[in-house]
């Protein structure tokens, strides 16, 4: 028999990005309603019309509260979760201090899995439902994300993060290996339920030419899937590239000559980029990925928002935890708003939901499944309670129209904002008592 739930709130959408269509891009029904039925949103339009259409559903009705699609988080590293928030380093100094002692736990497949759950518990109860995360060099991390990401039944992509230098013997792989090993998982999960394989050098520091350039090749093998890494973050690493690869143009050559750029190339960070850099990101429809918090929180600079989406680049939002400070897409969004600022660009309200969800959908390449709520697409929802604090309360009680109805919550809301958050088709956590 079809399952068919009637959604009733405030809805947003969006019909087209913000950036390049402006704010009537985003569609708000105060009355709003969604159809979902066999896991996908069927219908979008207002409670009176729905419900008199589809009188058999069955109803879950959040009142003033506003139904989107769940957030989508275009860079995170899961390995990282407890680690997050360790104090006082720049970006290779922190790798070395903090990230790369607590990615060698992966190496017990025990560990890998409780991190992998408490990970997703914490996405889901902050309203994100599709990651997309490096996993560390072990195997076994891999297979512990994805089989957490499956059990939720959840829209995840991942890979091996690949190293044969720089980095402690016991998180480094080789050329042969990094190939064989992420040829083999790709094989295992890439298509499994809602799952997808990222390739995964993690950037050109740790990776030898011969690494980089077995990645392209297993890329070239497997052109359906995304290739994810990481860009110009600080400049201390970029300096470090220039000396390990004296015969590149720049960083991003260092990927480029080794089949490592186009479309479905996902470049975190993407900071201090030369002209050449952006020309031929924006050409290849290569997808930066922005992780705001991460970028104060390391000290790695203001990404440039304004003068990249004019150009016309294919941008996502992320948090990029534990580099990042939040699992939270709220938080991110506020930070993303707080950069801009520092760079004389106030984002609207509608860009910033726009990136973190169907932004960071098309930068993954999967806005034609999740990101918005259109009919056809994958029922990945989040339904935020917009006065979840007594602080947000009182400002939203101000509002005028959704915009400043919807600020607070992103500028001061956190996981008590989430009301709800449905997985293809399915409630699978009801937050706060309605009030
Ligand atoms: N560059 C290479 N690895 C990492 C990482 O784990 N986090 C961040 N923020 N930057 C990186
Ligand atoms: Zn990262």
């Amino acid at each position: 028999m079809r399952e068919t739930h009637l959604l009733l709130g405030q809805t947003l959408r969006f019909t087209g990005a913000p950036f390049a269509q402006g704010i009537d891009a985003a569609r708000h029904e105060r009355n709003g309603a969604v159809l979902v039925a066999d896991g996908r949103i069927a219908e979008v339009g207002t409670a009176e019309d729905l419900r008199a259409r589809f009188p058999l559903a069955e109803i879950t009705n959040y009142g003033d509260a506003l139904i989107t699609a769940g957030f989508v988080d275009a860079h995170a590293h899961y390995p990282q979760t407890a680690m997050i928030a360790s104090w006082g380093k720049r970006l290779i100094d922190w790798l070395n201090s903090y990230t790369f002692p607590e990615e060698m736990r992966f190496a017990d497949p025990d560990y890998a899995a409780a991190i992998a759950a408490r990970y997703f518990d914490l996405l889901l109860s902050n309203g994100t439902t599709t990651v997309c995360s490096f996993c560390t060099i072990h195997p076994e991390s891999v297979d512990a994300f994805f089989a957490e990401a499956r059990a939720r039944g959840l829209r995840a992509l991942a890979g091996k993060t690949c190293m044969d230098r720089n980095a402690p013997d016991a998180l480094t792989d080789s050329a042969q290996s990094a190939y064989d090993d992420s040829k083999a998982l790709l094989k295992k999960w890439h298509g499994v339920d809602r799952l997808r394989y990222v390739i995964t050098p993690r950037f050109s520091p740790t990776s030898t030419p011969e690494q980089l350039e077995a990645m392209g090749v297993l890329w070239s093998e497997h052109p359906d899937c995304l290739m994810q890494t990481h860009l110009s973050e600080q400049r201390d690493e970029i300096e470090w590239v220039r000396a390990l690869f004296p015969e590149a143009r720049d960083y991003l050559d260092t990927y480029e000559r080794h089949g490592l750029l186009g479309p479905g190339a996902l470049f975190g960070h993407a900071i201090h980029l030369q002209e050449r850099e952006r020309a031929v990101l924006r050409e290849t429809g290569s997808s930066l990925i922005h992780c705001p918090t991460s970028n104060t929180f390391i000290g790695s600079g203001l990404f440039d928002m304004d003068g990249l989406t004019i150009e016309g680049h294919r941008i996502g939002l992320a948090t990029d935890t534990g580099g990042g400070s939040s699992f939270s897409m709220l938080r991110t969004m506020a930070a993303a708003y707080e950069i801009a600022q520092l760079r004389h660009r106030a984002l609207h309200p509608a860009e910033l939901y726009w990136l973190a969800t169907a932004g960071s959908a098309r930068a993954l390449r999967m806005d034609d499944r999740i990101g918005n709520l259109s009919p056809g697409l994958e029922a990945d929802l989040v339904v935020l309670d917009l006065a979840s604090t007594p602080a947000i309360a009182q400002r939203a009680a101000r509002a005028d129209d959704i915009w400043e109805a919807l600020f607070p919550t992103i500028m001061m809301g956190d996981d008590r904002a989430t009301r709800a958050v449905w997985v293809n088709g399915r409630p699978v956590r009801t937050g706060a008592p309605s009030r």
